[in-house]
């Protein structure tokens, strides 16, 4: 299905997209208009509840019903989270640098529903152009009159302030982020409390991805009912995918959910290199774990790759050839997780450590007999059953992410971790 959202105006008109010139003549800023000038702020948080939508974040956590539980007291903030680090993941940096507008619109929106007059936008500081793209926007809708004081005479008021992170996985974790605005350390906080009862500077704050709220300007003008309608109860709507690896057509796609990962990774992606076989792929970033062939004709939802004990995430697919060492893909992987361990908790900070060393010792031909189940009794003292979603023995889910590629590699590459070890070559299947 052809459904675009996201993606329409940058597709239609790819050399201007980002201008507020481009956007007011393809009707952008006329919802926000319209709602500031007639609606009810509750209306707008039913329209979004009504629509399903899920947030694009990571956790697939109801968008509507994070907004209804912000508490009531004065001043509340929205943070738009655009930290973007999950390794595969490029979708919102397309978002930011092509249709800024979109964003801010959506966050407009998502201010006077909330009764935020203050929302900051924090992007990581690798993403100088889209940065620079979206400060513009910010700059272009003040003098405009959609950002500011007295929102098209409405008497709605909101300053939008986007903030440069610098170079943290970590921050991109909501407390942690909200750590980072306030100048602290970027380390992640106990919840509870949640964000939506004690955020930034203490106050009352929601936090969302840029896809999440870039789809609030469509379902405000086409009601949260036909945004429903779009694809599997569920997963509602449509989802900005990061196809990379091995893959002949890498690239950021709008898809509606409910396609067949043959269909995303065959039919779009044009299918693997040098047409290769396919020998597995993640989903959703480098924390969720792995799929295999078996699982092509399935269908991707949220909830339907929990079945197969892994998630749709950041919504980051990285396909994997049959030249694809696994051991090594998962050190990547690994030595990622704990360079950017912020090191509060010792699981976390000590295990991800222990994967990487093990790792490493298998890779330079001096693995030991015991060390698959080192590596799975490491895991599970950082993630318990080394179930998913995973058993948290940690303030935030990093440590756990980094035995996703563990378990992938131990469930289905046995014999290539084996022969690792023992420094032969897996027998080819
Ligand atoms: C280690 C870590 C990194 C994260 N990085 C991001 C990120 O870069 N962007 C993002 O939107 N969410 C990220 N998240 C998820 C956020 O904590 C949060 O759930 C999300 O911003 C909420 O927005 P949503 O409800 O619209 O998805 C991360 C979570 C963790 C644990
Ligand atoms: S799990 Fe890791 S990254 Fe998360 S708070 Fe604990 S030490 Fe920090």
């Amino acid at each position: 299905m052809t459904t675009q959202i996201l993606t329409a105006r940058m597709e239609a008109h790819p050399s201007d997209s980002h201008t507020i010139e481009r956007y007011l003549d393809t009707g952008g800023y006329a919802t926000l208009k319209k709602t500031v000038a007639s609606s009810k702020r509750e209306d707008i948080v039913e329209q979004v509840k009504a629509s399903n939508i899920r947030g694009r974040g990571g956790a697939g956590f109801p968008m509507g019903m994070k907004w209804g539980f912000l508490a009531a007291s004065d001043p509340k903030y929205l943070v738009v989270n655009a930290d973007e680090s999950e390794p595969g993941t490029f979708k919102d940096r397309q978002l930011l640098e092509r249709d800024p507008h979109q964003l801010i619109e959506g966050i407009a929106i998502a201010s006077f529903a909330l009764g935020v007059n203050r929302a900051f936008v924090y992007i990581r500081g690798e993403y100088s152009k889209p940065a620079r793209r979206l400060q513009r926007a910010v700059e272009e809708a003040h003098e405009a009159g959609y950002l500011g004081e007295n929102i098209a005479g409405s008497g709605f008021s909101l300053d939008v302030t986007v903030h440069l992170g610098a170079g943290a996985y970590i921050c991109g974790e909501e407390t942690a982020l909200l750590n980072s605005i306030e100048g602290r350390r970027g380390e992640p906080r106990l919840k509870p409390p949640f964000p939506a009862v004690e955020g930034l500077y203490a106050r009352p704050t929601i936090v969302n991805n840029v896809e999440s709220l870039s789809n609030v300007p469509w379902i405000v003008a086409n009601g949260g009912e036909a945004y429903a309608a779009i694809g599997p109860e569920r997963s509602a709507g449509t989802r900005m995918f990061s196809l990379s690896g091995h893959v002949k057509k890498p690239g950021n796609y709008e898809i509606v959910m409910g396609m067949s990962w043959r269909d995303l990774i065959y039919g779009i992606g044009g299918g693997i290199r040098d047409d290769n076989e396919l020998k597995t792929w993640i989903p959703g970033g480098a924390s969720s774990p792995w799929l295999i062939p078996e699982h092509l004709d399935t269908a991707i939802t949220i909830d339907g790759v929990v079945e197969f004990g892994t998630m749709l995430g950041s919504g980051a697919v990285v396909v994997m050839d049959e030249t694809t060492d696994v051991v090594a893909a998962a050190h990547s992987i690994v030595r990622f997780f704990a360079h950017e361990s912020c090191g509060q908790c010792t699981p976390c900070r000590e295990g991800t450590k222990w994967l990487q060393d093990i790792l490493e010792r298998i890779m330079a031909g001096n693995g030991r007999p015991e060390d698959v189940d080192l590596l799975l009794d490491v895991s599970d003292n950082i993630s318990p059953g080394l179930v998913w979603p995973p058993a948290m023995t940690t303030i935030c889910p990093l440590g756990p992410s980094a035995t996703a590629p563990i378990i992938s590699i131990t469930k289905y590459f046995l014999d290539e971790v084996n022969a690792a070890i023992e420094g032969r070559q897996a027998a080819v299947v």
